[in-house]
């Protein structure tokens, strides 16, 4: 583990074993420093940011950067702020991309949406990938990371290990699906809703899930 999530993971170290068991899963699990290590600097969302563990990277990695963290579930954003309490470039916040697209309208420099749309059933992808573009400014930048829907071992499992999680366990809120693309289909989404993809990466090696990173920017 890096310097900088060490970093990021010792703002848990208060929190009850169980959410820090939930981080410190997550940060071996999901390559959230190659994620970060794509953004500018300026002003960056971070939307379903969970219990802000990408936010508490991206915020520590460049103090300049400003931080707004929004996820549906108050649990999570309760841990969330209880972790990344002394950042003093972070803001979290209970809410969904259509909020802060309707408060925060063309105002961020970038936007970065981690293992968070393949909870969306198809028919929402659409309007969630628009609101995202509307919350940036021109050129601003998208990263989108997913779970890439390749039909190899590693994609049954991250289905199974998504059931355990929504269904079994309730730690995860979805929104009614659970669709892992195929990464045409997401080029295909992201053109439709105003994004030129500048590169899209798989982040998957070294890992037991398809990790894949569209990279992105508003048109
Ligand atoms: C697998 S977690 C990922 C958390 C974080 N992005 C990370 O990478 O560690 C998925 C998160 O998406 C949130 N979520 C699901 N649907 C959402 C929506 N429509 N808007 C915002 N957040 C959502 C869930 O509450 C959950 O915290």
């Amino acid at each position: 583990m890096s310097g900088l999530m060490d970093q990021a993971l010792a703002l848990y170290a208060h929190l009850p074993a169980s959410e820090r068991f939930h981080v410190h899963a997550r940060a071996s699990s999901a390559p959230l420093l190659a994620v970060a290590s794509r953004l500018p600097s300026g002003t960056v969302a971070d939307i379903g940011c969970g219990h802000g563990l990408l936010s508490a990277v991206m915020a520590l990695a460049v103090p300049e950067r400003r931080v707004l963290g929004v996820d549906l579930d108050e649990r999570k954003v309760h841990w969330a702020r209880q972790a990344l309490s002394r950042l003093p470039n972070v803001t979290l916040d209970v809410g969904s991309v259509e909020d802060l697209a309707r408060t925060q309208p063309h105002s961020l420099d970038a936007v970065v949406v981690c293992d968070v749309l393949y909870l969306l059933p198809d028919e929402k992808w659409p309007g969630f990938l628009q609101s995202v573009r509307s919350l940036l400014k021109p050129g601003g930048r998208f990263l989108l990371k997913e779970v890439e829907g390749d039909r190899s071992w590693k994609h049954a499992k991250a289905l199974a290990q998504e059931w355990v999680m929504v269904s079994l366990l309730g730690r995860t809120k979805a929104s009614g699906g659970m669709v892992l693309k195929p990464r045409v289909d997401g080029v295909r989404l992201l053109r439709d809703a105003g994004f030129e993809v500048r590169e899209v990466v798989g982040l998957g090696q070294g890992y037991t899930t398809p990790h894949l990173l569209y990279d992105a920017e508003a048109r």
